[in-house]
Parts: C-alpha cells; structure tokens; sequence
C-alpha cells in the first residue's frame, strides 16, 4: 500500500513499491479501470508451477505449532500444490464459504482500488509468480504471498467479515486523510499478526505464513516484542518493510479484531494525530510483553 503511481498511455498506471525507484513489476497495460484483469492461467510455465509448489511444500512443513489452526484447517482450500490454482475454481469455492472472490491483478494497486476491491468482498492476487532467485526473499507481493499468505482466513466467516470492514473504513480513510494511519493496521494485522491460543501464540498474518523464516521467528524468538492488540497504539507504530517486524500485536480471537474495528475511526483518527508515533520494537512502560511460543 505504499504505492508510486505513475502515468501511462494505455491500461491503468502501474504501481511500485515503497518510495523509491524500484520498477513497476507485471503488466497493468491489460487491467481494468478497477486494476482487475484476466489471470491468463496457461501463460504459467512447468517451471513456474513447480516454483511455487516448491514454495507451498517449504511453508505446509513448518505450520504446525507456528500457525494458527483456522489457517491449517483452510490451506487445503488453495487445492493440490502442484499446480498455481486456476483463479476461478477457488473463487467458486470461496464463494460458497463466505461470499468472497478473489480477482487478478497485475501487481501492486492504488489503495483506493484497493479498498475498493475488499469492500466488494473481492480479494486482489498478483497473477505473477517470482523468479527462482526469489525463493528466500522477495520485496513485492507475487501470486505465492497473496494465496497461500491470504486466501484461506478469508474462508473463515469472521475474518472474511473484518476484510470487508476493512475494505469499507480504507474508502472512508481516503477521505479524511488517514490512509497511513489505516495502512498500519493492515499492516501489524491482515500481514503480520499474532493470535493467542491455548498453547501459545501463534501466526495468522500473510507477511508471516508466506516467509520462510518470519514465521518461526515471530511465534518462537525472544527478541522481538510481543503486545496485546490495541487499535490506537497499533496506529502509532511505525513498521518496517525490510526486515522482519520488531513489534508483533496479538489478538485474543478474530471477533476481537472484527469489533475493535466496528466503531467510526474518525474520533480515533483525531486522537491518534495528537499523539506521538512509537518506534518498531518499543514496548511501553504501562504494557505487557506476551511471551513467544515454546
Ligand atoms: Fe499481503
């Protein structure tokens, strides 16, 4: 969501990542003005589809214990591994579970699309995959990050729900100037939060099931810092998009996370300017440190 867009001729505008001068990566001269195009499936090469089988076997071998299980019972949604899965077969199912669909995109999109898209129930994926080199690390979303990361909570109910709700406050946000303080939000939830369980904390975030090694660090390490969800707080922390997260949230369930974000934001948008922004990794003297995982 921290998005350059740039002007061009035909399509829509592509868009990159972060405030530098990195390329727009995928092809938006083929998108809609909403930013959704065809997924065109049988442009996937064997190699691709190997790639990210490769990447789906690296992440399912370590989820239990690190992720939480609403995640492990709804990653059998995204099918057999051994083949990207076709867009529209998974809408279908989607659909039937929570009136959710997931639409193609050809990378990064405006945060106004964006909100868009969620407030129509409709989950964008990149349609490209990354390249071999990436298989550790890549910078910008790729098929892989947003399905496998994302898709299957949006099969259960409440975390479907609070998407929309998402979606819905992300278009009001634009109109009042707070998109940042919204963006942290998605950011220390939708991508990298932590649920608390009866045996200890444990994933639920996309930025954190989609890495190879942030998952065992955000749920098992002692050093970064752990604290209970807090709409406000969360807010003023700024995140880091290079490196592994200094500060995890953790809820007590997705109906917490679901009511927290029930009320109008305007009120709290207002409180939060007047306070002073938290540095990634501080944890303040009136909180609770949650322990990692054993
Ligand atoms: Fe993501």
């Amino acid at each position: 969501m921290l998005a350059n867009e740039k002007a061009v001729n035909q399509g829509v505008a592509p868009v990159t990542y972060g405030q530098g001068d990195r390329p727009p990566r995928g092809d938006y001269s083929a998108a809609r003005a909403d930013y959704t195009c065809e997924q065109n499936w049988s442009a996937y090469t064997a190699a691709e589809h190997d790639l990210y089988r490769r990447l789906y076997e690296r992440q399912a071998a370590q989820l239990n214990g690190l992720a939480c299980d609403e995640f492990i019972e709804a990653v059998q949604h995204l099918g057999k591994p051994e083949r990207i899965p076709r867009f529209d077969e998974l809408s279908e199912a989607l659909y039937r579970h929570t009136r959710w669909e997931v639409v193609a995109v050809p990378g990064l999109i405006p945060e106004e699309a964006f909100f868009g898209l969620l407030a129509q129930r409709r989950f964008p994926v990149t349609g490209w995959l990354r390249k071999p080199e990436e298989f550790d690390y890549i910078v910008e979303p790729d098929v892989f990050h947003d399905l496998f990361g994302h898709v299957p909570l949006l099969f259960n109910p409440v975390f479907a729900d609070y998407m929309q709700a998402y979606g819905a406050g992300g278009l009001k946000a634009s109109r009042l100037d707070a998109c940042e303080l919204l963006a942290r939000l998605y950011w220390y939830t939708v991508e990298f939060g932590l649920i608390q369980t009866p045996r200890g904390v444990r994933a639920y975030g996309a930025g954190i099931l989609s890495s190879a090694g942030e998952l065992r660090h955000s749920v098992r390490s002692a050093e970064p810092s752990r604290v209970g969800f807090d709409l406000q707080r969360i807010m003023r922390t700024r995140y880091k998009i290079d490196s592994y997260q200094a500060t995890y949230f953790v809820i007590e369930s997705f109906q917490q996370l679901f009511e927290a974000t029930a009320p109008d934001f305007t009120p709290i948008y207002r409180a939060v300017r007047d306070l002073p922004e938290i540095e990634a990794g501080v944890v303040l003297p009136d909180e609770r440190r949650i322990a990692a995982a054993d």
